[in-house]
């Protein structure tokens, strides 16, 4: 930690929130809670589980004999989706509306949750018909559009497996996630209305599977949403209307075991090859509920709640999918981007929905900042009663700005700390019980035990900071990546052993509040989105010009980090590339092709050297330095030592130009 961000720890560490008394009174969470967990962890959790529906209940709660591979209520059977819809249909409550859906274009739909069971049903039964079963892994590359609910649903329904791929990663990237779940069906779209436009969808899809690249794959389920001519195989392509205008509308869902495989989720790690992260089913649903009606204080009667995550990432399953539906929430589900077609739009939606708890990352509230308090104030914000951030750090300035601007000063802000490999919320304030502090997510959840450690594993005491792990496990940690138990030993639990390390650097203040500071390795968070250095430097250096890369994450204000890229061309092809600006032009739409537009590095600079140590490992600090435009630190460790010189001098020479 700088000296300025430590300042700005202790400073904010003075301000303080506590609940006003008419939230603490109807408050889900009450303060014995915490008491309740630490007495007596396991049953704590039990009694969690035992609030869904299990079709055979449990009588284990945790087997972690065989850590770090954890089972959690393994003998129980449920059906997740059953406990998404079916059991608030049969309980009376399925004329709540489940989805408000707001398409870009302003079209809109709703479902009630006995719609949405209807939807699953059909669904469930249109992909056992395309011969889909349990174990079976489905893809689904679709715009935030309620059929992406219903195919999560529906493959969950099957005791399938889904991997859902963000709608923004490219051809490549989907090539690659298919090709490692060997998945059976992909379901995905014609495309999604974005920033006033369609975005086709179904290309990348086409391209992903040409040349029988994925033989995995049988069909191809494609949902009309844009209406513009795509490719059509008639070999592959299903229509999704077709195959749910065949399909009956009853099905009755079927017991599965608590361990059986939910999802995969792809997420970068260290290396260049993105890993398949395993959740499974009853543990996952148990703490994804548990979390969305204590964090968010849901009163599922009267919320209207909107999440503004895509599916495509954890948050979108754990709090837009598995999370809210198993609580039986009324939702909003938005399509499209928050400036289209105008700068308030996120904010007429809260309006007209009249949303009362909102959950986004601080890089959205970071540029509305930017854009001026007088836009979202054009609109009626006062139904909302309480905010979320997730994501990254939210910087204290960013937190008192949403509440005071977003939340009428009266909201209070759950900062709320976890992973895709934890698969729910780990650390956060309870709204109603915790005194708030801006830009800190303040303490482990009852359940949850975790621990800032300094290098050699010492816990360390109030005051110091360190690294994050968790110490206990938790009922929706990850089970493992997809086809590769020792990445996941080698990944998570090696660097401190019986303790799971979560890649974070973390300070503990004097109140004992913990302040996340960000990845202490070579993962950098853009926009709340996680990218491995690695997997962009390979990128690069699949092109042709370039003979060698690095990447760093530099600071940006508005979206925390930004890749920057650092290339040695080959000689040969030095001539070819020509200009600076024409690599930095070619290469940028190189990585975007290989990976998605978010992987996109700010800047490529062409140098003649990159800094390494005498083992030959590249000094990204260095790097970032000279990204960040700052002075040059230490430079001893170098092998050899006038290479800097050499960049600073080439970049001040290009800069001249
Ligand atoms: O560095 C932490 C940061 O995001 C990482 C996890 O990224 P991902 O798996 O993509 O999941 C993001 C959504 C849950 C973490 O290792 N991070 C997440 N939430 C916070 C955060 N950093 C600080 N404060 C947070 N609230």
């Amino acid at each position: 930690m700088t000296e300025n961000e430590t300042a700005a720890v202790f400073s904010a560490q003075e301000r303080r929130f506590p609940p006003s008394p008419d939230f603490a009174l109807q408050a889900i969470a009450q303060p014995g809670i915490y008491q309740e967990a630490k007495a007596d962890r396991l049953t704590f959790w039990a009694n969690q589980a035992n609030l869904l529906h299990w079709h055979k209940p449990f009588n284990h709660v945790l087997d972690w004999t065989n850590a770090p591979f954890a089972r959690w209520f393994h003998d129980g059977q449920l059906n997740v989706a059953y406990n998404c819809l079916d059991r608030h249909v049969l309980e009376g409550r399925g004329n709540r509306v489940a989805i408000h859906f707001e398409g870009e274009p302003g079209d809109t739909k709703t479902y009630t949750y006995a719609e949405l069971t209807i939807a699953v049903k059909k669904a469930a039964n249109a992909l056992t018909a395309l011969g889909v079963g349990q174990g079976d892994v489905v893809a689904i590359y679709l715009p935030m559009i309620p059929e992406a609910v219903i195919s999560m649903l529906a493959v969950a329904r099957i005791g399938a497996i889904h991997s859902v791929v963000f709608g923004g990663f490219s051809a490549e990237a989907l090539h690659t996630r298919i090709d490692d779940a060997q998945a059976k069906l992909v379901i995905t779209a014609d495309g999604g209305f974005r920033r006033g436009k369609p975005s086709a969808l179904k290309p990348a899809v086409d391209e992903a599977l040409s040349d029988g690249k994925c033989p995995s794959v049988t069909h191809v389920l494609v949902v009309k949403r844009t209406g513009e001519a795509t490719g059509w195989n008639d070999s592959l392509d299903i229509a999704w209307e077709d195959a749910m205008a065949a399909a009956s509308a009853e099905h009755e869902a079927q017991a599965y075991d608590a361990e059986n495989p939910l999802f995969i989720l792809y997420t970068s790690g260290t290396t260049g090859k993105p890993k398949g992260i395993l959740h499974t089913s009853g543990g996952y649903l148990t703490q994804a509920a548990y979390t969305h009606r204590n964090v968010f204080d849901l009163h599922p009667e009267t919320d209207v709640y909107w999440c503004t995550a895509d599916v495509g990432w954890i948050t979108g399953h754990s709090y837009v999918v598995y999370g809210p539906l198993a609580n039986g929430a009324t939702q909003v589900i938005y399509e499209g981007t928050p400036d289209s077609p105008h700068p308030g739009r996120w904010w007429e939606i809260i309006q007209k929905y009249k949303v009362s708890i909102l959950y986004t990352a601080p890089t959205a509230i970071r540029s509305f900042m930017k854009g001026g308090r007088e836009v979202p104030d054009a609109f009626d914000l006062s139904s909302l009663r309480l905010l979320g951030s997730v994501g990254e750090p939210i910087n204290p300035e960013a937190w008192m700005w949403y509440r005071d601007v977003i939340g009428g000063g009266k909201c209070p802000i759950v900062d709320t700390w976890w992973q895709t490999e934890t698969g729910a919320i780990m650390i956060s304030p309870l709204p109603g019980i915790t005194n708030l502090k801006p830009g800190s997510a303040q303490l482990a959840l009852p359940g949850i035990e975790m621990a800032v450690v300094n290098d050699d594993g010492r816990v360390l005491e109030p005051g110091h900071g360190g690294y994050l792990v968790i110490t206990q496990p938790w009922p929706s940690m990850l089970r493992g990546i997809w086809q590769n138990p020792e990445r996941y030993q080698e990944g998570y639990w090696s660097r401190f052993p019986t303790r799971y390390f979560a890649g974070d650097g973390a300070k503990l203040d004097n109140d004992g509040d913990l302040w996340v500071l960000g990845r202490v390795d070579d993962v950098m968070n853009v926009s709340g989105h996680r990218l491995s250095t690695a997997e962009l430097e390979s990128a690069l250096v699949a092109h042709e010009w370039v003979a060698e890369a690095a990447v760093v994450g530099a600071t940006d204000d508005l979206t925390g980090q930004t890749p920057v890229a650092f290339v040695i061309l080959r000689t040969d092809k030095v001539a070819e590339a020509g200009s600076d600006e024409n690599v930095n032009n070619v290469l940028r739409n190189h990585v975007t092709k290989e990976i998605g537009a978010i992987a996109k590095p700010r800047q490529i600079m062409v140098v003649p050297e990159l800094p390494k140590t005498r083992s030959g490992k590249i000094m990204r600090r260095l790097l970032r330095d000279v990204a960040e435009q700052r002075d040059i630190g230490d430079t001893t460790t170098l092998a050899d030592v006038g290479v800097m010189s050499l960049i600073t001098g080439k970049l001040a020479a290009g800069a001249a130009d």
